[in-house]
C-alpha cells in the first residue's frame, strides 16, 4: 500500500486515538471481530451495573480473566512507536478506548482512559478509587469499609467520568492531526471524536484492516494492522 509518511513537525498537536484493535497484535482479543469477547460473553451478564448488582462475583471472575488475559500479552511495534512520536513531539495525547493498560505499559504518557482501567479499583460505598496492580486477579474484591469494590471500568450505560471526558473533549479540539487505530466506531460517546477532530479541522487519519463506520469522514484510511502501519506512517 502506498503511504504517505507524516512529519509530525508539521503539526502542533498530535491525538492518538485508539480501540480494541490496537490490541490485537499483542494478543489481546477485541469485542465485536472474530473471537471477539461479545461474541463469547453476553454484555449484560458481566459488563453492566445491573449485572454487578445480581452477582459481583461473577462480573468479578470476568474481569479476572481479562486481566490474566492481558498480563500474557505485550506492547507491540505500534505501542512502541506511538511512545517514540512522543518523545519526539511536545504534544502529544493518547485518547484511548482500552482498558487493558497496554499504552502505558510501553511506556507512553499522557494516556485518557475513556473507559476506565483493569488495573483500578473504585469503592462502591465511598467512591474512592485505587491502583489494584497485582500482577494477576483482583487483590481483594471487598473495600475496607466492608462495601464491594468494582473493576474502575465503564461499563454499557455507565456515565463517562467527567474530569476524563474533559481531557479527552480538549485533546480532541486542539489537536490538528488525529490519528484513529483499531476501533471499529459504534461505541459512544467515543464515536464522536473523528467528528469533533474534523470539525475542529485537524487532518484525520484512520488505521484499520476493516475501515470503520466512520471512514467516510477521514483524510486518510489505510488498511491495515497498527503494528504494520504506525512504522511506515512515522518514520522516526
Ligand atoms: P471493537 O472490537 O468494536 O473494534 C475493533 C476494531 O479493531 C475493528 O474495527 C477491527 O477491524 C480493528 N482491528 C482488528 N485488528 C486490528 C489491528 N491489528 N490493527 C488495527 N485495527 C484492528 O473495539 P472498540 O472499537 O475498541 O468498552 O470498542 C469500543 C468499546 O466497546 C470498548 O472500549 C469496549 C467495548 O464494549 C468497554 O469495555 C467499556
Amino acid at each position: 500500500m502506498d503511504i504517505k509518511t507524516i512529519d509530525i513537525n508539521k503539526f502542533k498537536r498530535i491525538v492518538f486515538f485508539t480501540g480494541a484493535g490496537m490490541s490485537a497484535e499483542s494478543g489481546v482479543p477485541t469485542y465485536r471481530g472474530e473471537g471477539g469477547v461479545w461474541h463469547e460473553y453476553n454484555w449484560r451478564e458481566y459488563a453492566c451495573q445491573d449485572a454487578w448488582e445480581t452477582d459481583p462475583e461473577k462480573v468479578f471472575d470476568f474481569h479476572d480473566l481479562r486481566r490474566e488475559e492481558a498480563l500474557k500479552c505485550f506492547p507491540h511495534k505500534g505501542h512502541e512507536l506511538i511512545t517514540t512520536v512522543q518523545e519526539a513531539h511536545s504534544d502529544v495525547v493518547i485518547v484511548t478506548q482500552n482498558i487493558d493498560g497496554m499504552h502505558q505499559r510501553a511506556d507512553s504518557k499522557n494516556v485518557v482512559e475513556l473507559h476506565g482501567s483493569l488495573w483500578r479499583v473504585r469503592c462502591q460505598n465511598e467512591g474512592l478509587i485505587k491502583d489494584d496492580l497485582n500482577h494477576g486477579p483482583f487483590e481483594k474484591r471487598k473495600c475496607n469499609c466492608g462495601a464491594w469494590l468494582r473493576p474502575d471500568i465503564i461499563w454499557f450505560s455507565d456515565m463517562l467520568n467527567p474530569d476524563t471526558v474533559q481531557q479527552a473533549d480538549a485533546a480532541v479540539t486542539q489537536c490538528d492531526l488525529f490519528v484513529s487505530i483499531g476501533t471499529s466506531g459504534v461505541v459512544w460517546p467515543a464515536a464522536g471524536y473523528p467528528q469533533l477532530a474534523k470539525s475542529s479541522g485537524a487532518l484525520c487519519v484512520e488505521l484499520n484492516p476493516q475501515p470503520s463506520e466512520l471512514a467516510w469522514l477521514f483524510d486518510m484510511v489505510y488498511k491495515g494492522k497498527a503494528g504494520e502501519l504506525l512504522p511506515q506512517l512515522f518514520k522516526l
